[in-house]
């Protein structure tokens, strides 16, 4: 952006505070409902929500029902839903292929903790999207990406693992350090402090987790040099920080360094999966790692994950040098429902009409930032896009940090007024699912085009 069309920094920042505080009002009158089912549910649940990841001020939106693009809450607002299950919702709200397979299934029966036909077709599709031959189910990301570290570990005997700041990887222990560590506690920024991200750790396991900035081989190879390092997992694009993108040769070096190490390479795919692109962002950027970990898209928002790898380490497994254990692993409702959704909903025509229709909706907010010289940009990867509201490029979490919550937090609470669901502040990044119509897609830049005319 031109420097001139800049726009004074602290205009911009008390234009963005009267209009929230304006919408925080408009908010409370809109969700009565929500704030009494909230003020219920705080009764028998901490901050009232199932995974603390739901609660955020001012209160919850509690919804009722959703379908296709649309998600409608307990007072009757409905929304488009852009957040779609953090990006689990690919295939939308019930998906019509995905519905009749779940309600065929249904008469069938959900669990049997013995093997159904299911397993090998999904395994089937992952291996031809993603692959790589082998793969096992789970119930969440946080159990793929757990597995996949022990794999790592029994592949190579040892102990440590190297994730980077900011990075998210689900709620087990041994990633769940340095997510989003305070400007205070987060230390150098080329040599970061392991940062443990809730009590409860520990200490053994923070020592053995390493802690890199994302885009810099050279500390990945530092880091790595000793040679005691099972495994670097790291999303190929961070998800949790907006959308980060791979500076060019980043993945690529990456690739090189662990394995002249002998360290695994655990891409973890959670959030990135197939709306990166029918073969994950893995294919996206010809890189291959040594293991997958998947869950939320290949799902149609039902609860699974998966990972998957080359064979000499999947192999661990079946030699029971790795023991992979879990009793709702592979049920067969959630296998009809991934079948149905790797098969029919989420087919590479139907991933790629929906990229396309996203492309269109970042390059309209692309106009009206430029339109208005707005300290923001957009970003894309596959079917999701956000807005970051800094003028540099995101490289890493040190510039996530820098980024303006004030004025993300002006636009979210004027988006979510005008019926546009996303979850407040920096971390998550919209997705057009392949429901999202292309009037579906683009009301975001209607509505976002409105708030940049009150802004500025
Ligand atoms: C990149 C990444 N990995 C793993 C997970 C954990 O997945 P789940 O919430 O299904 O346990 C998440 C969840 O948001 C994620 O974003």
């Amino acid at each position: 952006m031109n420097r001139d069309q800049t726009r004074d920094a602290v205009e911009l920042r008390e234009r963005a505070r009267v209009i929230a505080e304006r919408e925080v009002a408009v908010y409370g009158e809109r969700t009565v409902g929500s704030q009494r089912a909230m003020d219920r549910a705080r009764k028998v649940l901490p901050l009232g929500v199932p995974s603390s990841f739901q609660a955020y001020e001012p209160h919850p939106i509690v919804v009722r029902s959703s379908a296709g693009s649309r998600i409608t809450d307990v007072d009757d607002n409905e929304y488009v839903d852009y957040d779609m299950g953090f990006g689990a919702l690919f295939a939308g709200h019930m998906h019509p292929a995905v519905r009749h397979a779940v309600q065929a299934q249904l008469d069938e029966g959900t669990l049997y903790v013995t093997p159904c036909e299911m397993n090998a077709d999904v395994g089937e599709l992952l291996a031809e999207q993603f692959g790589q031959p082998l793969w096992r189910f789970t119930n969440s990301g946080t159990e793929a990406t757990m597995d996949a570290i022990r794999v790592a570990r029994g592949a190579t005997g040892r102990d440590k693992i190297v994730k980077v700041e900011g990075g998210y990887h689900g709620h087990h222990d041994e990633v769940m350090i340095s997510m989003k560590p305070s400007a205070e506690d987060a230390g150098p920024p080329d040599r970061p402090n392991s940062v443990a991200g809730t009590a409860g750790i520990a200490s053994s396991v923070i020592d053995d987790t390493i802690v890199i900035p994302y885009n810099d081989a050279d500390a990945l190879d530092r880091v790595l040099s000793p040679g005691d390092v099972a495994a670097f997992i790291v999303e190929p694009v961070m998800e949790n920080i907006g959308i980060c993108l791979p500076d060019d040769g980043y993945l690529e070096a990456v690739r090189e360094i662990t394995e002249r190490h002998g360290t695994l390479l655990i891409f973890d795919e959670v959030k990135t999966g197939i709306t990166a692109g029918y073969g994950g962002a893995s294919a996206h950027f010809g890189v291959t790692p040594d293991l997958i970990a998947l869950a939320k898209s290949i799902g149609g928002g039902f609860p699974i994950g998966a990972f998957g790898g080359k064979r000499k380490y999947m192999d661990l497994i079946t030699q029971g040098k790795v023991l992979h254990l879990g009793t709702y692993n592979g049920n067969p409702l959630v296998m009809a429902a991934s079948k149905a959704t790797l098969s029919q909903a989420c087919t590479k025509a139907n991933v790629d009409a929906a990229i396309e229709r996203n492309t269109q909706l970042v390059e309209a907010c692309a106009k009206i930032i430029e339109s208005a010289g707005l300290p923001a940009h957009t970003v894309q990867f596959g079917a999701k896009g956000c807005v970051t509201w800094s003028s540099e490029r995101v490289r890493n979490y040190r510039d996530y940090l820098k980024a303006d919550g004030a004025l993300a937090f002006a636009q979210w609470i004027h988006g979510i007024n005008r019926g546009i669901m996303l979850p407040p502040g920096l971390d998550e990044q919209w997705l057009i699912s392949v429901m999202h119509d292309h009037e579906d897609a683009m009301r975001y830049a209607d509505v976002f085009a409105d708030f940049v005319t009150d802004l500025t």
